[in-house]
């Protein structure tokens, strides 16, 4: 009896001693593996660096031998020779790629990387403990920044709003147009701010791809408030193959003055001095290459293979302003503002804009739409809103934005 206890009681003890082992041992291990993926995915984010320049903001940007840059992570890419400049005549600005003396970039006014480098923006651990998992870190979350298309499950609380224009039903070879800089207030972490153009062909439910560019503030992705110079590709509709920046392995950059996810040097003020930059996206037909140029440079481009329903032309092009918002509990708008903060009708140097609007037609010739051919798209005129028009100096324009929550906006 007292020894079958004892066998008893040990017996118990061992199972309880294995059981708690047993969690322990997992609870370790969860918390390894999440370790080491955290380590895994920056050791994959950040490339050996020739040098490292720490810019006013806080960012580090290394400079990365150009063939060691994440697009040769890429199967597709292993191979790949590097094309530094466009070559076909289809391409008609070749310009750029020359030296000026602005500098777009806070980071710039710290140093410069050398020759046959690229700046890539350092990505830490709190960048990856920001994003909801190390997985879809870099990807758009939730995927919903398509402006005609809402595609937001019933229960999905973050609504995004638009002031924008495109041009649909088309064969585009490319988008140009002049985007000014601001710094919007963005009045929660988990919101987002920004200005862009948009590339876009397929449909949502066969694989939307799209290219993207322009400035955004977004916080959960870097941290703070700034805004930044942002690149973001999709081949199906926003979820697994899409990335910002150099985040996943697709764009080659070839230019070593421009660092996408950098922050801005100088943001325009209100009734002061206007800031912008010229932003193409543009084919280049012989090699079907899409080529992202940030005013006089040439950044790099997208391979069309990443995105094979680009591979012949775009079906639209958009350009405007979006925001994000957690609606999910709140009681009033959000008052995170869009463009300067200020409603469009008070023109220029108040309210945002962005002009020299441009598409590049399919035997690529720069073509100004005009203004009643662009279709808006405002989801709450009076929240933030958008006027359309042209002139002389400015082709063909949008000024856009507003400051969110208004008497008229609650
Ligand atoms: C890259 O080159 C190697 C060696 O020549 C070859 O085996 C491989 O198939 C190539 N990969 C691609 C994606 O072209
Ligand atoms: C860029 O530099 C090249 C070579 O110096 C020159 O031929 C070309 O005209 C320049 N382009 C611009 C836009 O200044
Ligand atoms: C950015 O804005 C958010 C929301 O207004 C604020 O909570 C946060 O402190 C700001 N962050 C920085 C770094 O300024
Ligand atoms: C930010 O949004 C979250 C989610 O809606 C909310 O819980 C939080 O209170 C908000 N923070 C501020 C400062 O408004």
């Amino acid at each position: 009896m007292m020894l079958n206890q004892t066998v008893i009681f040990l017996l118990l003890w061992v199972i309880i001693d294995l059981v708690v082992g047993i969690t322990l041992a997992g609870k370790i291990k969860l918390s390894d593996l999440h370790e080491q993926k955290i380590e895994q995915r920056l050791k994959q984010l950040n490339k050996p660096t020739v040098k490292s320049i720490h810019s006013p903001d806080g960012d580090i940007i290394d400079c990365v031998w150009i063939y060691h840059q994440p697009a040769f992570d890429h199967p597709l890419l292993k191979n790949h020779t590097i094309q530094m400049w466009p070559k076909s005549d289809s391409i008609r600005d070749k310009t750029g790629g020359n030296k000026t003396d602005i500098i777009h970039q806070l980071w710039r006014t710290k140093g410069e990387c050398p020759e046959d480098t690229i700046p890539i923006r350092r990505r830490t651990r709190d960048d990856l403990l920001r994003s909801d998992s190390i997985e879809t870190h870099g990807r758009k979350n939730p995927p919903t920044i398509f402006p005609t298309t809402y595609h937001l499950p019933d229960d999905q609380k973050e609504v995004h709003e638009h002031a924008s224009v495109h041009l649909d039903y088309g064969e585009y070879h490319g988008s140009k147009s002049r985007i000014s800089i601001w710094k919007p207030d963005v009045s929660n972490t988990t919101e987002f701010s920004l200005a862009q153009t948009w590339v876009v062909n397929g449909d949502w439910d066969n694989g939307l791809n799209t290219l993207e560019s322009g400035w955004q503030v977004l916080h959960c992705m870097y941290g703070d408030n700034n805004t930044r110079f942002f690149t973001y590709w999709t081949s199906n509709s926003y979820g697994k193959n899409s990335c910002y920046n150099l985040d996943c392995p697709g764009f080659v950059q070839v230019n070593k003055d421009v660092a996408l996810g950098a922050a801005f040097n100088s943001i325009s003020t209100y009734n002061g001095k206007q800031y912008d930059f010229l932003l193409t996206i543009e084919k280049e037909q012989d090699t079907g290459l899409w080529w992202l140029k940030f005013d006089t440079y040439q950044v790099g481009y997208w391979p069309s293979f990443l995105v094979p329903k680009l591979a012949d032309s775009a079906r639209m092009i958009a350009w405007g302003g979006e925001i994000a918002h957690d609606a999910s509990g709140q009681k009033e708008h959000t008052s995170t503002q869009m463009g300067s903060g200020h409603f469009a009708e008070e023109g220029f140097k108040k309210a945002a804009y962005i002009n020299s609007i441009e598409y590049i037609d399919k035997a690529n010739y720069p073509i100004k739409p005009s203004p009643q051919n662009l279709e808006a798209i405002v989801t709450r005129p009076e929240c933030y809103n958008l006027k359309v028009g042209s002139s002389r100096r400015w082709g063909t324009y949008i000024f856009y934005g507003g400051p969110g929550l208004n008497p008229q906006c609650l």
